[in-house]
């Protein structure tokens, strides 16, 4: 019998328990740096060192850190359906907590990319980008991260992914950041979804939603005995 899809659309509060702060948490700062004035092309023109600097710290702190239960759990869902997962997140958490098909909206912190062109991409062994780290192109190597005022490329396919979801799961996202909070009023009205935050959200006007007030580890816990009934 087939498989019925489930999206996963996860964000920052995901990795929460694998020790790697929130972006709201952080009170919207890096360490010292203010996200937005280091995750610009603006900040990248200004100070390349900063920038780079930036990341490889955070870099760093993703190969230290482990997935934790609930990426673990997700990646579970694997046995009984067809799981895409599509994350806001950089870390490479729900890959290696054994997810297969993970869509990243905002980029990969383990990727670095030609500074001149978007399809000359890298794996990253190294937890650094140096300055004189060149692309084949020449060009100076920058994160592969959408940074504030980038386009997201990889919307339009992750709208179709979740337009065709029977199942929608959203996890610790403040549903703050556009075009990606856009997912969740891009499921059918009539698709069962399930939203798991600590955090309080005015959300009664989607339908068929069902909210699991809780951290992730926890919430993914409860939310398995409900799938139970969509196998
Ligand atoms: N488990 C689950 N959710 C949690 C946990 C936890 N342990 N701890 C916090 N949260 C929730 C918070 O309540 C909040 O709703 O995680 C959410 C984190 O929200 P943000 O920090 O805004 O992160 P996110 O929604 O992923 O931000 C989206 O904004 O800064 C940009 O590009 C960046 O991808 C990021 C985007």
């Amino acid at each position: 019998m087939k498989k019925k899809k489930i999206v996963v659309f996860s964000g920052a509060g995901m990795s929460a328990e694998s020790g790697i702060k929130t972006f709201r948490d952080a009170g919207g700062l890096w360490e010292e740096f203010k996200i937005e004035e280091v995750a610009t092309y603006d900040a990248w023109t200004k100070n390349q060192k900063l920038v780079l600097d930036f990341y490889n710290q955070r870099r760093k702190q993703v190969m230290e850190a482990a997935p934790n239960e609930a990426h673990k759990l997700v990646a579970e869902l694997q046995k009984k359906f067809d799981v895409q997962v599509i994350t806001q997140n950089i870390d490479d958490l729900h890959e290696r907590a054994g997810s297969k098909k993970v869509l990243h909206l905002h980029g990969e912190i383990m990727k670095s990319r030609s500074s001149i062109s978007n399809h000359l991409i890298y794996d990253l062994k190294e937890w650094e980008i140096k300055q004189g780290d060149l692309s084949e192109d020449g060009s100076q190597l920058r994160p592969h991260i959408v940074w504030f005022g980038e386009a997201v490329p990889e919307m339009d396919t992750a709208t179709a992914l979740t337009e065709q979801a029977d199942i929608f799961i959203t996890i610790g996202t403040s549903l703050n950041v556009y075009p990606a909070a856009n997912l969740i009023h891009v499921v059918d009205s009539s698709t069962p979804k399930f939203l798991i935050d600590p955090g309080d959200f005015n959300l009664d006007y989607i339908k068929n939603l069902t909210v699991i007030k809780a951290k992730a580890v926890e919430g993914m816990d409860i939310l398995i005995k409900k799938l139970n009934e969509y196998i």
